[in-house]
């Protein structure tokens, strides 16, 4: 029976790149059945949310989901697909292809994810004034010191590391090193916190990763600190394997992956959950360029990619990749940010040739 697929456009260039991408996997006849509920800011005035019950419960019940990008007004849209849908494992694959447009000299073989914590960190927002929290911990001293109180006005933000998440993080991490081994890369798991000024948050990440490592004694395992890992992303972009990391650290080291690669029009990414997943691109709503045709859709091709292939759809998987991968070898259909002026639906085509 064909997977049910949810594809929610979202707001801003959301719609062009999930439309460019459904029209592609329709023409390529992959047994998939595509619904688009409603959904974004430009339903919250008929149904009164940007997420109405219906499209809700069509997400529940899916197979996968496939979500293009959202404005703040619809921020509610991100928030159930990660909080309430709990896709704790946030994959972003930073993978050069040939062709597509790298800031550095020499970015053939770059091919590494970051696997990113999704629902604890910094995020979702657990922020208020110091005053609450000095009454809240009034005993409390900092390293100089220091209690809350003596801070006076200002706003705090809690940064939340839990065993249970970072085991759970840690050992998707792991299980996707193991089965990236088994393709010919290095086995590797390069774990980033900032412990040596977040002793006990970062201290219990790195710790916990350390502690699953031990199950999977077949991989290799180094720790950088997120300052000297954003340098060495740069530097030696090729030393990296499967990052494993906190949100937030995820959140920036995946964008500096991203233009290494050739930028945020093709970054994909996959959040999971232990029953569900959806797929959005790395990027968001892009405003300053919606409504134009000239989105790169190959971001949410590429999370088209990885849905596929968590839906068991190996080789079509393969087979649309591939595609994408022959457009930027050829280089004659690309969209502005990779140095070409064809549109959206132009680039779409061109990966559609290829498959056909
Ligand atoms: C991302 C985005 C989101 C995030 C924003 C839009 C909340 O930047 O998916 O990386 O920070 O997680
Ligand atoms: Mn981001």
């Amino acid at each position: 029976m064909a997977k049910r697929v949810v594809v929610l456009g979202g707001d801003g260039v959301g719609p062009e790149v999930t439309g460019a991408t459904t029209h592609l996997l329709n023409e390529a006849g992959f047994a998939l059945d595509i619904q688009t509920p409603p959904c974004g800011e430009t339903v919250i005035d008929e149904y009164g949310t940007a997420l109405p019950d219906e499209t809700r419960d069509m997400c529940g019940t899916a197979d996968a989901i496939l979500f293009g990008a959202t404005h703040e007004a619809s921020i509610i849209i991100m928030a159930y697909l990660r909080f309430v849908l709990r896709t704790y494992a946030n994959l972003r694959p930073l993978k050069y292809y040939t062709g597509s447009f790298s800031p550095l000299a020499d970015p053939e073989g770059i091919d590494f994810v970051i696997v990113r914590e999704n629902l604890e960190g910094m995020y979702p927002g657990r922020e208020g004034d110091i005053p609450d929290l000095a009454k809240a911990l009034p005993d409390y001293r900092d390293i100089l010191g220091k209690k809350f109180e003596d801070l006076g006005e200002g706003k705090f933000a809690i940064r939340v590391i839990t065993k249970e998440g970072t085991d759970k993080i840690a050992r998707f991490a792991c299980e996707l090193a193991r089965k990236r081994k088994q393709k010919g890369h290095a086995g590797k798991v390069t774990c980033v916190t900032k412990q040596n000024m977040l002793r006990e948050s970062c201290g219990l990440f790195k710790q916990r990763v350390e502690e699953i490592l031990k199950e999977y004694p077949e991989l290799k395992y180094e720790h950088f600190h997120v300052d000297d890992a954003a340098r060495r992303l740069v530097r030696f972009p090729r030393d990296m394997d499967v990052i494993v990391t906190s949100n937030m650290f995820g959140d920036i080291l995946s964008d500096l992956g991203a233009e290494l690669v050739g930028g945020l029009g093709i970054a994909p990414s996959g959040c999971y959950s232990d029953e569900n997943a959806y797929f959005e691109s790395v990027h968001g709503s892009a405003p300053d360029i919606a409504g134009k045709g000239i989105v790169n859709p190959t971001a949410t091709i590429l999370s088209a990619v990885m849905m596929l292939d968590y839906l068991g759809m190996e080789s079509e998987a393969q087979a649309l990749e591939k595609a994408v991968e022959s457009v930027y070898r050829k280089g004659e259909t690309l969209t502005a940010d990779q140095g070409g002026s064809d549109s959206t639906t132009e680039f779409a085509e061109a990966v559609l040739r290829e498959i056909k």
